[in-house]
């Protein structure tokens, strides 16, 4: 018998999520006129991305795939668990639901793009994954000046998620640090958008575990391999 290299056989390939003009035009007011916005695109992505994308992460979780997330870059970088104690994974899009996921943020890429005229080349996503009493303290995902990240997307992967539940990401006022402005349940389908330097946000410590993917779209060119 010859030796064959046999490829992987992956489920056939699935349309690209839904994405209109006019949700796009929804998308970019949102971001003009507060900064930020939240919206359920569940029935926009199908009940088998989101399915398929918590399948992922839970495997990575529960093989303890993820990595201790880190604050900053070089030699900023910090792992500081008073600050945040999620675990993550990036995404390299090679995966049928990666793939299907990232023709979705493409697609939001060139529509914010073509809408507001950010300059957004390209994007960088991960999962994360927060266990029970795990957070995220108040910040902002980009540092004023720096112009890397640009506008931040957390799509939430979580079924019958209730208040009760906790984790939920809450929204700064761009004008008014102290004034909170959105609280968002981390329930699947869910997403949330906003101007990466622009709002402080916050998650609050969950009491059940919490998966999501975080995207970043950025100016930025990919960096040189050191
Ligand atoms: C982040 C973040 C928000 C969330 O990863 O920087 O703020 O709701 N995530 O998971
Ligand atoms: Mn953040």
């Amino acid at each position: 018998m010859n030796n064959q290299i046999v490829a992987p056989v992956f489920p056939s390939s699935r349309p690209a999520p839904a994405v209109s003009d006019h949700w796009l035009d929804e998308l970019a007011d949102g971001l003009t006129e507060h900064g930020w916005m939240s919206q359920c695109v569940a029935s926009r992505l199908g009940a088998d991305l989101l399915q398929g994308l918590r399948n992922e992460v839970q495997i990575l979780d529960r093989t303890e795939a993820l990595a201790k997330a880190r604050i900053g870059r070089g030699a900023d970088m910090l792992r500081d668990r008073s600050v945040r104690r999620d675990k993550i994974a990036w995404l390299q899009g090679v995966t049928p639901v990666q793939a299907e996921l990232f023709a979705f943020f493409e697609s939001v890429r060139l529509g914010l793009n073509q809408r507001l005229f950010l300059g957004l080349r390209r994007f960088e996503a991960h999962y994360a994954t927060y266990h029970e009493g795990d957070f995220y303290r108040r910040h902002v995902d980009s540092f004023r000046g720096r112009a890397s990240r640009v506008v931040s997307l957390v799509l939430y992967l979580n079924e019958n998620w209730q208040e009760a539940d906790g984790g939920a990401l809450q929204v700064c006022n761009r004008e008014n640090e102290d004034e909170i402005c959105g609280t968002i349940l981390p329930e699947a389908g869910r997403m949330a958008l906003f101007m990466s330097e622009e709002i402080p946000h916050e998650v609050l410590p969950a009491n059940r575990t919490r998966y999501s993917v975080a995207c970043w779209f950025r100016c930025d060119e990919v960096p040189l391999p050191l």
